[in-house]
């Protein structure tokens, strides 16, 4: 981005392709995370003149409209963050963003409305995600990528629409890619990884790779059950991915044979019914031992040995990555153990990574400050995949 805003960008139309992609609770944002990310780039932008078109994609929409996807609330907190008037166009590509966009003065923003309103955002047909792409591209003169967050992603607009305009990275992919780099070359040692969140298919990539660099992992969350069952405990009705069992068994003695330190929870919170998100009432959850847990119950949270085995295991790191929480951190009865990683990340004078939505909104709600850790990566699954070493579409288009 330094050398587009070295040949000048005023008057031009640059398309911003962020991830805005934050946790709503009605059309409150629970999470600004992602939209401070992308300030920088915007603020730059507007600053140099240009005429910012700032485009995400926001939740899961069937590639059609739908009000409970609108980035509205987005695009507002986007102008509280930039100290301006931030346009807003209700459609993507139509009469209301061709129009916004037209409308745009030199040094403002708009947004326009969530691109996977639009079939051909998320097509795996060529051609129609290239006809959303041309589209895309007629509302621009540069293209600036910094959706880090969606760069795992072979979408119209973070890989087709780049080999369409000039383009290049903004300021938070090159953060993101930074960081990641000092994961994936010369790792400072021990370098230990928390694992958590609820399926154990999600990571199994990245377990696999990890093998290969981590000296200790630690794993928590959903997808512990299905490890514990791996090592032929019961987990009553917690949640289980009964496929992975075999991969999970596997992973295990692959461990062992590298000399890879593989933690499960020896203790765990555990309860008959699923708690209440909503009201947040009490859940009264018990704490068993990781290998009786009742077969009625359900485990929710790591318990408090586990906690204090964690917080071990992380004292002595050089470098750790963290990605999902340990438990159903959503209620205050299972929050302690993300609660305890994230303080054991604080407290760490190693350099520490939290990748993940889910993990970087766990620190940020529970109260954490920010800057006690090394860097609280934007990306979910985008880190992972480049943790995995998987070449991602929306960083490739931006090479050349
Ligand atoms: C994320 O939340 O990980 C990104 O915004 C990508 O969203 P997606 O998984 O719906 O593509």
């Amino acid at each position: 981005i330094d050398e587009l805003l070295a040949e000048g960008v005023s008057g031009k139309r640059v398309f911003v392709r962020a991830d805005l992609n934050v946790p709503l609770d009605g059309t409150t944002i629970t999470d600004d995370g992602r939209i401070r990310a992308v300030v920088p780039t915007v603020k730059a932008l507007a600053e140099a003149g240009a005429r910012v078109v700032v485009a995400s994609h926001l939740g899961r929409p069937k590639g059609a409209p739908d009000p409970a996807f609108s980035l509205g609330p987005a695009a507002a907190r986007l102008g509280e963050l930039l100290g301006a008037d931030v346009a807003f166009a209700t459609d993507t590509v139509g009469e209301s963003a061709r129009a916004t966009v037209a409308g745009l003065s030199d040094g403002h923003v708009a947004v326009i409305e969530n691109l996977r309103f639009n079939a051909g955002e998320t097509s795996k047909d060529d051609a129609e995600r290239g006809a959303f792409a041309d589209e895309l591209a007629a509302l621009a003169d540069l293209y600036v990528g910094d959706g880090f967050g969606a760069v795992h992603r072979k979408h119209a607009s973070v890989y087709d629409l780049p080999a369409r305009l000039p383009h290049a990275a903004g300021y938070l992919i090159a953060t993101e890619v930074g960081v990641l780099k000092k994961l994936t070359e010369d790792v400072q040692r021990p370098y230990v990884v928390v694992l958590g969140g609820a399926k154990v298919s999600d990571k199994l990539g990245v377990i696999d790779h990890l093998l290969e660099k981590a000296d200790r992992i630690l794993i928590g969350g959903g997808m512990a059950y299905t490890f514990l069952k791996a090592q032929g405990h019961e987990v009553g009705i917690s949640l289980l991915q009964e496929d992975q069992v075999p991969a999970c068994r596997e992973y295990l003695e692959r461990a062992e044979k590298r000399g890879v330190e593989f933690v499960l929870p020896v203790d765990v919170l555990v309860s008959a019914e699923f708690p209440d998100l909503k009201t947040k009432a009490p859940a009264h959850p018990t704490t068993v031992a990781a290998d009786a847990i009742p077969a009625t119950e359900e485990g929710l949270d790591i318990g408090p040995e586990t906690r204090k085995l964690y917080a071990s295991k992380l004292a002595d790191a050089a470098t750790v990555f963290w990605n999902g929480p340990m438990g159903v951190f959503e209620h205050p009865d299972y929050a302690e153990g993300t609660k305890a990683v994230a303080q054991a990340l604080a407290d760490s004078p190693a350099f520490t990574v939290v990748g993940g939505g889910d993990s970087a909104a766990a620190v940020r709600t529970l109260g954490f400050d920010e800057k006690a850790f090394g860097h609280i990566s934007t990306g979910g699954g985008a880190s992972l995949e480049y943790l995995e070493g998987k070449t991602l579409p929306g960083l490739a288009a931006l090479e050349d």
